[in-house]
């Protein structure tokens, strides 16, 4: 039987809610890169899905106050970035504004011409098929142009905090 405590009516649903309700849904942590005019960019993006098989396509949900994202989609190409157990360090590092992020960190360009993150778990480039305002995110469908992958144990996100997976 589900816990109904939580449960409320609309008027009911501040920020904090939202946050501490939908923060139940774990989820893997992914970079989002691309190769922008004046050099590479990327922001640390939870909001990420497999959208459609055929054709292939993904779903990403940048903030409409990332800086990031309006040079991403300025290029019209982006890879997403699984992260490893290990990458919580580079996981924070991209979640800031403003930062070189960049500094010290390896890549090679992939299919989309975007960076693909070493040390990352899985990469899925893709060029940029439609960004549709939703609220104060974008919904962003990419199609995949590209894909590779590597064995490895993934980063989580809980309840506003890192872990790792185990069976
Ligand atoms: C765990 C975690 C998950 C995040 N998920 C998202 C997300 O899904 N979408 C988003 O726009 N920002 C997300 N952010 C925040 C962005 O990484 C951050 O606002 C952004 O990198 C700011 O830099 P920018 O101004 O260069 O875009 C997340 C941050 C963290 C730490």
């Amino acid at each position: 039987m589900a816990d109904q405590r939580d449960s409320a009516g609309p008027e009911a649903i501040d920020s904090a809610h939202y946050r501490s309700v939908l923060g139940h849904f774990a989820t893997g942590i992914t970079i989002v890169t691309a190769m922008g005019n004046d050099g590479p960019v990327g922001f640390t993006c939870q909001s990420f899905s497999a959208l459609s098989l055929e054709p292939p396509l993904i779903w990403i949900a940048p903030a409409t106050s990332s800086s990031t994202w309006p040079l991403i989609a300025e290029v019209g190409s982006f890879t997403v970035n699984v992260l490893g157990a290990e990458q919580e360090p580079l996981a924070r590092a991209f979640a800031k504004s403003g930062a070189d992020k960049f500094a010290g960190v390896g890549y090679d360009l992939g299919v989309s011409g975007a960076p693909r993150l070493h040390g990352t778990l899985a990469q899925i480039d893709c060029t940029l098929s439609s960004a549709i305002a939703a609220g104060d995110h974008f919904s962003v469908v990419g199609a995949v142009v590209g894909l590779a992958s590597a064995h490895g144990a993934p980063l989580l996100y809980f309840r506003g905090g890192f872990g790792e997976f185990s069976y």
